[in-house]
């Protein structure tokens, strides 16, 4: 049985796309649809998404390079390229097909396209189901800073469908998980309680329990965004163990090696929690082990990853912000820690996660 969830003005629904989304568009009256796509959703997820809601074959797909390094400006022009070339009109709807790069990257392309057109989420990344397709935050990034440009734009609607999960590959797995731990340790005690005495990750995915998993971190999620849409207050929880992660994250981005969203998250969560001396820390880094690979951060590294911290959002007067979860479910500190505190962090996320 899909499950809904109202946050404001639509709604996210999580079950299989055909009795959610092919309900939900008959009572829509769209001039046309346009589905963006990656290489690897148009190749996994397009012939799903086509079986499932029987969409005529002439519905026109765009198909951009995978992955963090095309969210920019150029794939926007490129996508906006093609919206020009299909004379997209203000009625029509944009489809995002993908995990959370293809929604925030299309999600703006759309609120941007003529002052806006109307776009659904219709993520197909773990990360994306639980995170990045709710909230209506959306963007790019700009000359190597994450997420710099962009609008808050709600959906039309959210489609979680959990059947496209099954072709995602493991380590993207681990990186959705990744926003599903910080989910139950900023509001779900009881989920928290689960994701420590289970083994949830591995290849037995997608089990009844996944589903209840998918249900409890969406809802979090989904009491965050609509108590503070717009980042006034305590949605900057959702940003725990991103203030480092994120710097992380850019820090990879442009070498070899580069490592995903949840990944970068979960040792900002480490090192976070280890600067705001959580009590949850000693369990923190027993469940990011037994599910992360340990990603040394090298000390070349850190002057970098400061500077990049400072870029952040959520800093005031120059002071770098991060937020943390505080004793009662959805409540939140807030630090302002120096640039000693972060890279001691790291050493000890360096020596604790091996
Ligand atoms: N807007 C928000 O509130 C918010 C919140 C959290 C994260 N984000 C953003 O989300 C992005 C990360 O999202 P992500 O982890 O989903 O990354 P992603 O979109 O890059 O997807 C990860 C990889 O999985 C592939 N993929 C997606 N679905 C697949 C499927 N079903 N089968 C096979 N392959 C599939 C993609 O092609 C890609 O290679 C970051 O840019 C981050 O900033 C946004």
């Amino acid at each position: 049985m899909p499950h809904t969830f109202q946050s404001g003005d639509y709604s996210i629904s999580l079950g299989d796309l055909r009795s959610t989304f092919k309900a939900w568009l008959h009572t829509r009256d769209y001039s046309q649809l346009y589905i963006i796509t990656d290489e690897n959703t148009h190749r996994a997820c397009l012939p799903v998404f086509r079986e499932k809601t029987e969409l005529p074959d002439w519905v026109k797909v765009a198909k951009i390079p995978a992955g963090e390094h095309f969210k920019s400006l150029d794939t926007c022009q490129a996508i906006w390229q093609q919206m020009l070339d299909t004379q997209l009109d203000r009625k029509a709807l944009v489809v995002n097909l993908g995990g959370g790069v293809i929604g925030d990257m299309g999600g703006f392309c759309a609120a941007t396209w003529k002052r806006g057109v109307d776009f659904i989420q219709i993520p197909t990344t773990l990360l994306a189901m639980t995170d990045a397709a709710i909230g209506g935050k959306l963007g790019i990034d700009f000359q190597g800073v994450k997420n710099t440009i962009g609008v808050f734009k709600n959906p039309a609607a959210v489609f979680a469908d959990p059947d496209f999960l099954k072709t995602l590959p493991e380590r993207e797995w681990r990186s959705g998980f990744a926003e599903v731990i910080k989910h139950a340790l900023i509001g779900d005690p009881e989920l928290w309680q689960r994701l420590q005495s289970e083994a949830v990750t591995g290849s037995h995915h997608l089990t009844d329990k996944w589903y209840d998993i998918l249900r409890a971190s969406i809802a979090v999620k989904v009491r965050v965004v609509q108590e503070d849409p717009l980042e006034k207050g305590l949605r900057a929880i959702l940003n725990f163990g991103h203030t480092i992660g994120h710097a992380v994250e850019s820090c990879f981005l442009e070498t070899d090696n580069p490592i995903t969203h949840g990944e970068a998250v979960a040792v900002g969560m480490v090192c976070e929690s280890w600067i705001g001396n959580l009590g949850k820390l000693e369990e923190v880094i027993a469940v990011i082990k037994s599910h992360f690979p340990h990603r040394p951060v090298p000390e070349s590294a850190f002057p970098g990853i400061w500077n990049l911290m400072h870029q952040d959002k959520k800093n005031v007067a120059g002071k770098v912000r991060m937020t943390l979860p505080g004793a009662e479910p959805f409540s939140m500190r807030i630090l302002e820690p120096d640039r000693q505190v972060v890279e001691q962090s790291l050493l000890f996320y360096n020596e604790s996660s091996s």
